[in-house]
């Protein structure tokens, strides 16, 4: 009997983690044979983890929090957006043997906003909330989508002007505080800050969203993280959260494992049922 070919996420927690559900339906729906699962790595553990999984036959990993950096500084090779991104989400191993770093966040995100919600990225003006590692890997696919301006606004200012400065030949793009927000619109909101994972919310002003503008908060849950209900009492022509963005991570990280691009869309759809019951 064939050995199915072996894919894991590797993060810390993990236990909720959706991907291998997610991984699984794209296998059953595209015919590939292969085993997807999920393994609690902290991260001083990562390297030997990682050495174990591909030496025992694995194919690719997936990395999650906390690990995206150490999975960076761990691929031999990187393709540009994951460069950029000083952080990995995704491990393919090469036919040579090397182990290539991507980072697929970005994407997904811009994929779920153009595709899934028809939403206009071109001479739009955005927003990001937060100038962590959460930002830093969705800046460079916006600016490629041709955005207008981008602004990154950060409680720690310093954080939000060096890191604009770093993409600042791709784009208009800047960096500044919440406070400077004040009489400015946009017609995308962020929130890539770590707030709605403990229900809290940056300080926002009034009429900060264009008319007919989004929301999108990176992180998803099953009832409507804090910035999801700001953008609904900010008449948000769409609130949404990070779910699609998963769900488009992920088909990005089955097509550079397998060669082959599941659909989205019933995935979403069915993820999105569950989260209703
Ligand atoms: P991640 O990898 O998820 O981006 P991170 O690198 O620790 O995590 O970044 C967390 C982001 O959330 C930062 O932008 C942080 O702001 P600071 O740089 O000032 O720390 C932001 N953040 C966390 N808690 C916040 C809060 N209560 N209010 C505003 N911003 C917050």
């Amino acid at each position: 009997m064939t050995v199915p070919d072996q894919y894991a996420v590797f993060g810390d927690p993990i236990k909720h983690s959706k991907s291998p559900r997610i991984h699984k339906i794209f296998a059953e729906q595209t015919g590939q044979v292969l085993e997807y699962k999920a393994q609690e790595v902290p991260a001083k553990q990562f390297s030997e983890a990682v050495a174990v999984f591909f030496a025992n036959g694995g194919k690719g990993l997936n990395c999650t929090i906390p690990l995206k950096e150490l999975a960076w500084a761990y691929a031999d090779v990187k393709t540009e957006r994951a460069g950029m991104a000083k952080a990995v989400n995704t491990l393919a191993l090469q036919p040579e043997g090397s182990l290539l770093g991507d980072n697929t966040d970005g994407i997904g995100l811009v994929t779920d906003l153009i595709s899934n919600h028809g939403v206009t990225l071109v001479g739009s003006s955005v927003l990001i909330l937060g100038a962590g590692g959460a930002s830093r890997g969705i800046i460079a696919p916006l600016l490629e989508k041709s955005v207008q301006t981008l602004v990154i606004a950060n409680r720690t200012i310093d954080k939000a002007i060096n890191l604009a400065a770093e993409f600042q030949h791709q784009g208009a793009i800047t960096g500044c505080g919440f406070n400077d927000l004040k009489g400015q619109q946009f017609d995308l909101i962020i929130n890539a800050t770590s707030t709605s994972l403990t229900g809290q919310l940056p300080p926002l002003p009034e009429a900060l969203l264009s008319k007919n503008g989004v929301c999108y908060d990176l992180a998803y849950s099953n009832e409507p993280t804090v910035f999801v209900k700001w953008g609904e009492d900010n008449l948000a022509l769409k609130s949404l959260d990070g779910l699609g963005m998963l769900v488009e991570q992920a088909a990005e990280a089955f097509f550079i494992w397998r060669g082959i691009r599941p659909k989205t869309r019933p995935v979403i759809e069915l993820l999105n049922a569950e989260r209703k019951l």
